[in-house]
């Protein structure tokens, strides 16, 4: 990685189960942002989505910063598990979900895209059994 670069975080609330978390810098212009989804039917489940940095302040730590607001967020919000899709040869990703603790669960083909995904998921509160 550069060097880290400054950056304040913005929630957005998009709708009751929606959040955009935005990295912006001291101009205002949103340099990385990721989505946040709790399933209706089960709010307990949050779906990260629509990660991306862009390309001139990517390996600045944008991406690992607002995933762990997110994950601290989550908690917050009574979110035990976190899930995310990721290409399989999207390597960046993959290493990022790894380091902050995602474990690797299992790869479909989405027949829509053609695209092979993983599927990453981490508990936030552990069972009582476990
Ligand atoms: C994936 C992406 C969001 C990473 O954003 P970023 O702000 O550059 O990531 P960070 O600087 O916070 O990196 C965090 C960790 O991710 C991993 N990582 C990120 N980019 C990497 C790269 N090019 N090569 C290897 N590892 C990488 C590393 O583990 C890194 O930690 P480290 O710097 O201590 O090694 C960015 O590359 C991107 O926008 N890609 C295109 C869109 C995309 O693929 N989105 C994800 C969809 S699931």
């Amino acid at each position: 990685m550069s060097e880290p670069i400054d950056a304040v975080i913005r929630i957005v609330q998009v709708d009751s189960e929606y959040w955009q978390f935005r990295a912006q810098n001291a101009q205002g212009q949103v340099m990385a942002s990721v989505s946040l989804r709790c399933l209706s039917e089960c709010p307990c489940v949050g779906v990260i989505f629509h990660l991306a940095t862009l390309e001139q302040y990517r390996r600045r730590g944008l991406a690992e910063r607002l995933e762990r607001e997110l994950e601290s967020f989550a908690r917050q919000k009574s979110i035990g598990l976190l899930i995310s899709t990721v290409r399989v040869g999207n390597h960046p990703c993959r290493l990022m979900k790894e380091k902050l603790g995602y474990y690797a669960d299992c790869q479909w083909l989405n027949p829509r895209t053609d695209h092979d995904l993983v599927l990453y998921r981490k508990v936030l509160s552990l069972s009582v059994d476990s």
